[in-house]
């Protein structure tokens, strides 16, 4: 049986790569370069797999929501990506490495009967990233 769980957060980044110049960089990133930052309105989804237990459910759910709330939305929500996460504080801040950090911090020591599936999330309504767990 496999569960997801959506949350939602929302969070600024710049997407600027050092090594390229000004030009290569505004290039690239559009206007996700812009100097000041942006922000998105992430949601993210949390899938869980694993036979039902005694109470016929996949995962607690309520776990599930501690865990996510404690190891991912403290961290990321109404936070600047670039400056308070020091996983993306080194490389650039797209939603694709904030998915491997996400899963990473989530599968680490993973403590919930049920195991991590994978996560998605969503940086707009056209942008969704997946990575499997
Ligand atoms: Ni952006």
């Amino acid at each position: 049986m496999r569960l997801t769980r959506r949350y939602r957060f929302s969070a600024s980044h710049r997407l600027n790569t050092p090594a390229l110049s000004l030009e290569e960089n505004r290039r690239l990133y559009g206007k996700c370069n812009n100097p000041y930052g942006h922000g998105h309105d992430y949601v993210l989804d949390v899938t869980v797999e694993g036979p039902l237990d005694a109470s016929g459910q996949v995962i607690d759910r309520e776990a599930l929501d501690a865990l996510v709330r404690e190891r991912v939305l403290r961290r990321l929500d109404h936070k600047n990506l670039n400056a308070d996460v020091p996983e993306l504080a080194a490389g650039v801040p797209t939603t694709e490495n904030l998915a491997a950090v996400i899963r990473g911090t989530l599968a680490e020591g993973w403590p919930l009967a049920g195991r991590l599936k994978g996560v998605r999330i969503s940086e707009t309504d056209r942008n969704i990233f997946e990575l499997e767990a």
